[in-house]
């Protein structure tokens, strides 16, 4: 279902009100009165976040953020406040973040808090979107969409809730005992509660769940609020499938964050990047002297989603990896780390009238903003494209292109110190002495060890692990660069069966060829031809004045999966099971992950990836929804192991 934004409004004492619901935002007391009172306190924040690595807290609705900016402050003026904060939270009907600067204006304490939790604040589509916040000490997980739905798709394990619908007369949906049976799932052990209601129907449902709740009093005019406890024995049906932590701890020794990393791409780079902000060691390893020189080495490739009619998991996923992985792009500029991309729309160019049908039923039924996906008709395309098209398609305004290296470099450059570059060497083989995961050389030297590794080497995995482990199949690609003037067509990245960049470093990057198992490493004069012809039917003409000695050109092997899903998680210790298994029971090898089948979206599921693999090592509350995390999940194959057939782009 397409978001459908909030709309500012207030009740006649100045109190935000919401008139699809009839009801104020917050107490007319004091919205950050209530929030200290009722949800820090009724929660005894601060001080059960004291002295722990982390701390999570669950909202049911985020409203206008003022509970969220309030726990940010408590927790930055605290000297003992845990080493991480992890707030999530659930919306049906976003503010703006115009509407929401001015309401954050009332509060001008906040005012430095909330214009960082605006400058990254979503767009309204539906699923999970993560922030980091505070220098990566802080990160709001927010849902987007009926919290009915969401909580059910969150993987978590909350220390507190805070319950903050509508009242419950109003907004029954957020306190149903659906939701209630939701949040004892995803309850730590000692988990409490707090909420302003103390509705007779919310005390009963969060008893039937599992809290024990008592009353207590309550704030302003409100004589009595609710504060619970998950009850110990509470058993609630379907445990949150959290892995537990990954992070190595002995009684003697602070636990240990340390990782060896194999490949310097766009995978290993990234997930290096995430683990290094999480205070990890990592040992990255490396063949050739420098990252980004595989599948990972082009001069600018597209990131972009792939929507489709009934948003299934790949137009899912390709969306929360595009809106993270530009996110992610501009951390790293704000912290002075060059990428060199620029997010000048992509057109995607519809084959024919059937497809260009299709293409608006799809923009119709999903209802996304139209500056991140609307339908142009050949006229508009033509004059965004500065070049004459006979057909119009998507136009992803908020897309466009990367260069792969830079992404890489910049990753690495964040975290110099935490990040062991091994370059040059090559690991032959990877074994486990009981403890730690070893990388040795065709010497048969130890490169490195470390408790955990991550193998991200791209269609060279295959060589690592044992044959057949992952259905891994390497898609050779060769792409075209042509000489482009300065500011000449196309001026957006244009798209169809191939891809065309605006121009980059005096070129455009015209593409791509797509053969498995072809390991042909000199560029082909057959395969730019191939190229030229898929440029020539999207931008007629273009080719005309460009001769084939005037092309250069790039081959890279990608390293693609079956179902064109990616492999992002544990590595599974077993060639077979039973097809019934649950994913979370399918054994696993200790301490080894993969980072693999990327195919064609590298750039795509790179920093989501990176950042959901971070999140399963330390045990914190996951970046995508559950069935997403199931799709990508490496043992997925054990279960519906792909079907002989054509690996497709
Ligand atoms: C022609 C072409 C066009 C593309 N266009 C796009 C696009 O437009 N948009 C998009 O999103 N994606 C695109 N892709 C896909 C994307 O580039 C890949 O999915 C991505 O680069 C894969 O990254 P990776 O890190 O898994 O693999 P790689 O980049 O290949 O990195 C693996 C690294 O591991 C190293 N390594 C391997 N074995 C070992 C070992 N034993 N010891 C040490 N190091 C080792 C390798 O040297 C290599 O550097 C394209 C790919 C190609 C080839
Ligand atoms: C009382 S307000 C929350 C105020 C907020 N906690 C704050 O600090 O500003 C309740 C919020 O719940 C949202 N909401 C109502 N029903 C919902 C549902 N089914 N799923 C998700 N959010 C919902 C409303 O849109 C509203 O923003």
């Amino acid at each position: 279902m397409p978001i459908i934004p909030a709309r500012l409004a207030f009740a006649e004492d100045g109190t935000p009100y919401s008139d699809t619901f009839d009801d104020v935002y917050h107490s007319a007391d004091g919205g950050l009165g209530q929030a200290h009172h009722v949800f820090l306190a009724g929660n005894a924040l601060p001080r059960r976040w004291q002295q722990r690595d982390r701390f999570v807290v669950l909202e049911t609705g985020f409203g206008l953020g003022l509970n969220f900016l309030a726990t940010w402050a408590a927790w930055r003026d605290d000297p003992a406040r845990c080493g991480r904060l992890h707030f999530i939270s659930c919306e049906l009907h976003p503010f703006s973040a115009d509407d929401l600067a001015q309401l954050h204006a009332r509060w001008p304490q906040f005012a430095a808090l909330a214009a960082e939790l605006r400058s990254q604040w979503p767009i309204p589509v539906p699923g999970l979107h993560r922030l980091h916040l505070d220098d990566d000490r802080v990160t709001l997980t927010l849902y987007f969409g009926d919290a009915r739905a969401g909580l059910a798709q969150i993987v978590a394990q909350a220390d507190a809730f805070y319950l903050d619908g509508f009242s419950p007369a109003k907004n029954p949906d957020l306190w149903s005992p659906g939701v209630c049976h939701q949040l004892a799932r995803l309850a730590a052990p000692g988990a409490t509660l707090a909420t302003w209601s103390v509705a007779g129907t919310v005390r009963e449902h969060l008893r039937h769940a599992g809290f024990e709740v008592e009353k207590t009093t309550g704030f302003g005019g409100k004589r009595q609020m609710l504060r619970g406890v998950l009850r110990p024995d509470a058993r609630p049906v379907g445990r949150s499938a959290l892995p537990a932590s990954a992070v190595v701890r002995s009684p003697s020794s602070e636990p240990q964050r340390h990782a060896l990393v194999i490949g310097a791409g766009l995978a290993g780079c990234a997930v290096a990047e995430r683990l290094a902000a999480r205070g990890w060691l990592i040992d990255l390893i490396e063949t050739a002297d420098a990252p980004a020189t595989g599948a990972s080495g082009n001069l600018a490739g597209v990131l972009r989603p792939l929507p489709s009619l009934d948003d299934n998991r790949m137009g899912r996923l390709t969306r929360a990896g595009t809106l993270y992985g530009w996110r992610h792009i501009a951390r790293l500029r704000k912290a002075d780390h060059g990428v060199k991309a620029e997010a000048c729309g992509v057109l995607h160019l519809a084959r024919d009238e059937t497809q260009a049908s299709k293409m608006q039923a799809v923009v119709e039924r999903l209802g996304l903003p139209t500056a991140h996906l609307r339908y142009v008709e050949a006229a508009e395309a033509s004059a965004l494209a500065g070049w004459t098209l006979p057909t119009g398609g998507w136009f992803f305004g908020d897309s466009g292109w990367v260069q792969p290296p830079s992404l890489c470099a910049a990753n690495l450059a964040r975290h110099t110190r935490a990040i062991h570059r091994h370059f040059g060497r090559k690991a032959v083989r990877i074994e486990h002495d009981g403890e730690r995961w070893l990388a040795i050389d065709a010497q048969g030297t130890v490169i490195a060890h470390a408790p955990i590794i991550v193998i991200a080497a791209g269609t060279a995995i295959r060589d690592l692990l044992a044959p057949g482990r992952l259905p891994v199949v390497s898609a050779r690609g060769q792409v075209s660069l042509l000489p482009a003037a300065v500011n000449s067509a196309p001026r957006v990245v244009v798209c169809r069966s191939g891809y065309v960049s605006p121009e980059v470093d005096g070129l455009r990057c015209a593409g791509a060829t797509f053969a498995v198992d072809d390991d042909d490493e000199t560029l082909r004069a057959g395969d730019h031809a191939e190229n030229l012809a898929k440029l020539e039917g999207m931008l007629p003409g273009i080719t005309a004045e460009v001769s084939l000695a005037q092309i250069g050109g790039r081959v890279g092997f990608r390293p693609a999966s079956p179902d064109r899903m990616p492999m992002i998680g544990a590595l599974p210790a077993v060639t077979c099971v039973d097809r019934n298994t649950p994913l979370t029971d399918i054994p696993r090898q200790p301490g080894a992950y993969v980072l693999s089948g990327y195919g064609a979206r590298g750039l795509v599921w790179s920093a989501i990836a990176a950042e959901l693999l971070a999140s399963q090592l330390e045990g914190e509350p996951l970046p995508l929804e559950r069935d997403l995390c199931d799709a990508v999940d490496p043992a997925r194959f054990l279960l519906r192991p792909p079907r002989a057939g054509r690996i497709e782009e």
